[in-house]
């Protein structure tokens, strides 16, 4: 016997998995009970030079020669986009083939489509690497969480906005630097905009979402920013003030009103908890369960290798549950049926914020603001302003709020923004509090 695998992509993912599973072959054998092989592999351009040279005879350009094959059981994506993965994934559960898949931005936008297309045609769609690379964190979720009420689950998702941010803080190379060293890593996005803009982690968050509360939100449920409007300023005031800013993953049922709160956004992070330490392309995620209390995992997020070993992991479990029957029951989600909820529009969700505002050093300015936070019923907590910079007259007026509804915040800024001394738009970042410990 034999399980024989075929690549769509020969990139950094695809080539890792080659190499996993060609110098692996004695120990996956061991794993499965009989040897993986690796059959064929797609790409655009067969010419190309490659990082992990594949044998010779591997590649094509013609992704049919993988999907549909009748000599491959197993077919893993890792060549990304929607198009034409979409088309490719459909064809390959339709002709019997069980999926693997790192393409988070595929199941965010079209999995319902794909989940459902494998559930009826009882085959396995395993997705380990499509959030948080190398943290089993969909498994855990699936199975070891199985019997807990999911309270929140809150995470740094991607491993190059994390990487971009840890450099900012260390106060080290700047925004451009440390992206472009993220890119020859490996870590980021074929268009590393979808990493910064914070659209790469809101997939893996629709993911996390669905997996916690079988709920699959669409991305315009959920409050997504990116990190390109952070300035050295504010994690200057963010160390003074004891946190550590993050690209902040959460999903979270509102013990209150029993709503499902989902948003990505940058964070201020006490700095003594668990997640602010995680640095450089890590990932993590803790997950609160009502039986299982807090749980915390981490691990690399990005990259060649550990993405790697969560996509062969996959290929390992396919071939040892397709041995045992020819047709899955389990769901791929998780959950035999999906809940028809909608997740809290982002205006309700209540927060505790710091807002940052460039002003002219004038009388009134601190009044003026504070009476407009007041209007729409935001409480301050806490004011700092230092002196002015005696060449331009300029100062950073930081406010840090008590909880308030986002609309309430942001009727607010709308009111500010009139204000003559104000050089322009505040800077608003969510102070994360991790209720109840
Ligand atoms: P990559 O390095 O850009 O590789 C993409 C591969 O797919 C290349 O071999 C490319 O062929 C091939 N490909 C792309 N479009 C194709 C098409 N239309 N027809 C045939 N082949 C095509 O990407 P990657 O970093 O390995 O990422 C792959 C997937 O894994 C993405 O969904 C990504 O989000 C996900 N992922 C990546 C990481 C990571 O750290 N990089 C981590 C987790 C998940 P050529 O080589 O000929 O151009
Ligand atoms: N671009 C992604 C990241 C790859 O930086 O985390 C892993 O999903």
């Amino acid at each position: 016997m034999q399980t024989n695998v075929g690549l769509l992509g020969y990139g950094t993912v695809g080539a890792g998995v080659a190499k996993i599973i060609t110098m692996e072959e004695a120990l996956l054998s061991q794993k499965v009970g009989w040897p993986l092989k690796l059959a064929r592999a797609a790409v655009r351009d067969p010419s190309a030079a490659r990082a992990f040279p594949p044998p010779p005879g591997l590649l094509t350009a013609d992704p049919y020669e993988v999907v549909g094959n009748p000599d491959i059981q197993v077919v893993v994506e890792v060549m990304g986009g929607l198009e034409p993965a979409r088309t490719l994934v459909l064809a390959a559960l339709e002709s019997g083939q069980h999926v693997v898949t790192a393409n988070k931005a595929l199941l965010a936008v079209h999995g319902l489509e794909i989940f459902e297309t494998a559930a009826r045609k009882g085959l396995e769609i395993f997705f380990e690497a499509a959030v948080a690379g190398a943290i089993p964190v969909i498994r855990t979720l699936k199975e070891g969480l199985a019997a807990n009420r999911i309270q929140s689950v809150a995470g740094i998702l991607n491993g190059t906005t994390n990487y971009i941010l840890t450099s900012m803080t260390r106060g080290g190379a700047t925004f451009g630097e440390a992206l472009k060293d993220a890119q020859e890593l490996g870590y980021a996005e074929a268009d590393p905009t979808m990493d910064v803009e914070g659209t790469d982690a809101a997939h893996k968050l629709v993911l996390l979402t669905v997996l916690a509360y079988g709920v699959f939100p669409t991305l315009d449920d959920i409050r997504a920013e990116g990190i390109t409007k952070l300035a050295p300023a504010d994690f200057r005031f963010a160390e003074a003030l004891g946190y550590v800013i993050k690209l902040l993953a959460t999903a979270a049922e509102n013990p209150g009103d029993g709503k499902l709160e989902v948003r990505l956004q940058p964070a201020m992070i006490p700095r003594g908890h668990l997640l602010a330490g995680v640095n450089g392309a890590m990932n993590a995620i803790m997950i609160r369960g009502h039986a299982s209390g807090d749980i915390f995992l981490s691990g690399a997020g990005a990259g060649m290798m550990p993405t790697a070993s969560a996509v062969v992991g996959d290929v390992v479990e396919i071939a040892r549950l397709a041995s045992s029957r020819t047709r899955t029951t389990k769901p791929s989600l998780g959950w035999h049926s999906l809940k028809a909820e909608t997740v809290k529009p982002a205006g309700e969700i209540r927060s505790r914020h710091y807002l940052r505002f460039s002003v002219r050093d004038r009388p009134g300015v601190l009044a003026a603001i504070a009476g407009a936070l007041a209007r729409h019923g935001v409480s301050i907590a806490q004011v700092i302003q230092k002196e002015a910079d005696p060449g331009t007259g300029h100062v950073h007026l930081v406010m840090l709020t008590h909880s308030a509804p986002e609309a309430g915040l942001r009727a607010a800024l709308d009111d500010a923004a009139s204000l003559e001394s104000l050089l322009g738009p505040a800077m608003v970042i969510r102070v994360e509090e991790f209720a109840g410990g």
